[in-house]
């Protein structure tokens, strides 16, 4: 099957708005492939902050991007041969994550390794430009939302089950300059793709919010 016939679901919104679990589920119900798009940048901001790089040296920042040794595996996620599935969790990495994500020789390097994800029989890519930068003629489009509280709610708990400590009004902080840093950065900014489905699941399980994208997917003859 040509590439581009391959199909993708793109699932992008703000930090912690439920779009990774959601993408999973998406993607395990379908069998299709997953792109965990932010974990790329995570990837990238862990190494960088390994090998002590300079964080304002835009082009030592894409390098790294550029090689990074990245392995998902059975759920599983390899930096060379170190699994650190949880290590770039920690708020730090996703804060400077965060940072780098705004500089496009960084996004540019990271490019070509997320279209290689792209593989039969379909992809579910989550992210914040997945369907208005990287997979712009995607399926279907999903754009979740959620107020500010209930992410930092879920992060908490995200955080606290993952054995990091967590405290509810740095989180709420960091959210918000998190969202402002996305939604204002020159290159690719966090904006909902033309034809996106919206969702708000501020009230709304992550089962729930599978069984609403399945049911639009499925609208258009799947
Ligand atoms: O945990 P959170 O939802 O904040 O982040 P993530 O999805 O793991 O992504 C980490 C950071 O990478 C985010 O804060 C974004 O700034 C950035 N990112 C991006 O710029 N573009 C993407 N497609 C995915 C993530």
């Amino acid at each position: 099957m040509p590439n581009s016939n391959i199909p993708v679901i793109t699932i992008d919104g703000p930090t912690a708005s439920g779009k990774g679990t959601v993408a999973h589920k998406v993607a395990d119900r379908l069998g299709f492939h997953l792109l965990d798009s932010g974990a790329l940048y995570r990837l990238t901001a862990l190494s960088a902050i390994r090998r002590g790089t300079d964080m304002h040296d835009e082009h030592a920042l894409s390098k790294v991007a550029e090689h990074l040794q990245v392995r998902f595996h059975g759920g599983h996620i390899y930096l060379g041969t170190e699994e650190v599935g949880n290590a770039i969790r920690a708020e730090e990495v996703g804060n400077t994550a965060s940072r780098i994500a705004a500089l496009p020789g960084v996004r540019q390097a990271l490019y070509g390794l997320q279209l290689s994800f792209r593989r039969t029989p379909g992809l579910v890519a989550d992210g914040r430009d997945m369907g208005t930068v990287i997979f712009p003629g995607a399926r279907l489009k999903v754009f979740l939302t959620a107020s500010v509280e209930a992410r930092a709610q879920r992060r908490y708990k995200q955080l606290i089950d993952k054995g990091f400590s967590a405290n509810m009004d740095g989180l709420l902080k960091d959210l918000q300059s998190r969202d402002a840093r996305d939604t204002q950065r020159a290159v690719a900014p966090l904006v909902p793709a033309e034809g996106a489905h919206i969702l708000d699941t501020s009230a709304m399980t992550a089962d729930a919010a599978v069984e609403q994208v399945l049911s639009w997917y499925r609208a258009l003859g799947h």
